[in-house]
């Protein structure tokens, strides 16, 4: 069966909230667009992918390309920031999404989205659509008389706002409706104490990056860091996105994992010393590597290198940029971004040295090299909501043939639940046969026990949740000191010892 073309994103939310992964933040109220919550499942399984990345890449990182032992540590940087780190890193002013409203449907776009198919004639109208959803596009065409293939596809970018009398929006049908592009600034701001002025205006942090560069300098004179290193650090950003949509996806709230990682400058040492393609190149992989590593692991996930014209400011002179992207249902047959590694040159650095008023006194010193530097940055940045998303639309697996009709094939290092003992009957001395098993395999293990209901439904349960394994307390153990192991995957059953199920359970799941 082909589970790819099966999933839609409607059971996926479904299964979601039933079981308590995510739900709507203040759902009680409506909820808040752009906001949601993790419940139980969901927030054990974005500890999961978290605590992955705390320890793949800063604990235990593997060596570099050099050969040598990466060199990383964390911080824990501030959501609110000195207003000028903004100004500084050109996101005051600069942070805009050129959007597009509809004035029929109320609609609102943002432009570099948007493509249009151009006739070969030039009385006919423009269709403008969303890049991406382009379902249903060609009856639109077939009713103004056209074919795809008779079209022209051009950025809405390019013809705006000349054309844009002839344009008929994605959502509607008469041409005119559509918008100049026009700015908007997604930075949340707020105030600091008690006066609501221009001066006490503040932000919440975009990006994380932006509290690694400015501890830079005292992370280089309170640790033994030595360029090559890297700096990383998650935690919260917000971005007020005017269209926050495909459920956690674009978020106004989210997580990021971000690692800012300091080379030399290849334009004062040389880049035969500095090796930016070098580094750039390991980490692009190893990142990719990674998600493949935490259950990313079929086709869905691509690695895209950008085109020269599709850099950010920062990365234009670099040695590349490039995305991980998932095919989501709602992507499909496109893809969507969870990380972006990007040779950010020395730009934040030598902006916040500049602004802060000491500029080139802020230089890097190489003792190895014997020179001073703003050291490059090769940043592969993450986002943690995103990669629970694509987690989760990557396990879910329809399967018509158990009683749940879908379980979730998470890795068992990002399974919220490793396992489920359950009593087969809630008498006869097996109940209190499994708490003892529970409570031995708890000290290592996120496990849960379940007593209630006939055992095909708590089979269901776990296999929505994503347990790998179910122990079964049954009559046989009580005279023989067996459990039954059932495999969530192939749904094959084998007896195991009693005393033998911690070290199974080691094996399997690690930890
Ligand atoms: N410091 C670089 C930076 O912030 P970005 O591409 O804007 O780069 C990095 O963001 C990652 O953060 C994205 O790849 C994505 O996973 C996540 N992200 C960005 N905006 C998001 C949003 N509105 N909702 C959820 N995740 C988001």
């Amino acid at each position: 069966m082909n589970t790819k073309l099966t999933k839609s994103m409607d059971d996926i939310t479904a299964l979601c909230r039933r079981r308590g992964f995510i739900w709507q933040s203040s759902e009680i109220y409506g909820g808040v667009n752009g906001f949601w919550d993790y419940g139980p499942l969901g927030a054990a399984l974005k500890k999961n992918l978290k605590d992955a990345w705390w320890t793949d890449t800063i604990l235990c990182p593997p060596d570099g390309p050099d050969g040598k032992p990466l060199q990383m540590v964390p911080v824990d940087t501030t959501i609110i920031m000195n207003p000028k780190v903004w100004v500084a890193s050109g996101h005051v002013g600069g942070f805009n999404d050129p959007m597009v409203d509809c004035r029929k449907t109320q609609a609102r776009y943002r432009a570099d989205h948007l493509k249009v198919y151009v006739p070969p004639v030039a009385d006919k109208p423009l269709l403008v659509f969303v890049e991406g959803q382009e379902v249903g596009i060609s009856k639109k065409l077939k009713k103004l008389g056209l074919a795809a293939d008779q079209c022209a596809v051009r950025d809405f970018t390019e013809l705006a706002p000349t054309d844009l009398a002839r344009m008929i929006g994605p959502d509607a049908d008469e041409p005119g409706s559509l918008t100049e592009p026009r700015q908007f600034n997604l930075m949340f701001t707020t105030h600091l104490g008690a006066v609501r002025d221009e001066e006490s205006q503040a932000y919440l942090r975009p990006e994380t990056a932006q509290g690694i560069f400015t501890q830079f300098w005292n992370v280089v004179d309170t640790s033994r860091v030595k360029t090559p290193f890297g700096i990383a650090q998650m935690g919260k950003s917000f971005r007020n996105e005017v269209t926050p949509r495909n459920f956690t996806f674009r978020s106004r709230e989210f997580e990021q994992m971000e690692i800012e990682f300091f080379i030399p400058d290849p334009d004062v040492v040389g880049e035969e010393i500095a090796q930016t393609r070098r580094w750039y190149a390991w980490w692009r992989d190893h990142r990719y590597a990674w998600w493949r590593k935490v259950g990313l692991a079929g086709d869905n996930l691509i690695l895209r290198e950008h085109d020269r014209d599709e850099l950010a400011h920062y990365a234009k002179d670099g040695a590349g940029t490039s995305d991980i992207e998932y095919r989501f249902p709602f992507t499909a047959p496109g893809f969507g971004e969870l990380e972006g590694v990007a040779h950010r040159t020395n730009f934040d650095l030598r902006q916040h040295a500049q602004h802060c008023g000491r500029g080139d006194k802020m230089r890097y010193f190489d003792q190895e090299h014997n020179a001073h530097y703003f050291p490059h940055v090769i940043e592969p940045s993450a986002g943690a909501d995103r990669g629970v998303l694509a987690l989760l639309c990557e396990a879910y697996t329809p399967d018509a043939d158990r009683p749940s009709g879908v379980y979730m094939k998470f890795s068992p290092r990002m399974a919220p639940i490793k396992a489920a003992i359950l009593p087969l009957v809630a008498k006869d001395g097996m109940p209190e046969v499994a708490e003892k098993l529970y409570r031995d395999l708890r000290r290592r293990f996120a496990v849960q026990i379940d007593i209630k209901q006939n055992i095909g439904k708590r089979y269901a349960r776990m296999d929505e949740a994503g347990t790998p394994y179910c122990f079964t307390i049954d009559g046989q153990t009580l005279s023989d000191q067996t459990v039954t192991v059932r495999d969530r995957d192939t749904l094959a059953q084998e007896r195991i010892a009693l005393d033998k199920v911690e070290a199974f359970l080691g094996e399997k799941i690690g930890g």
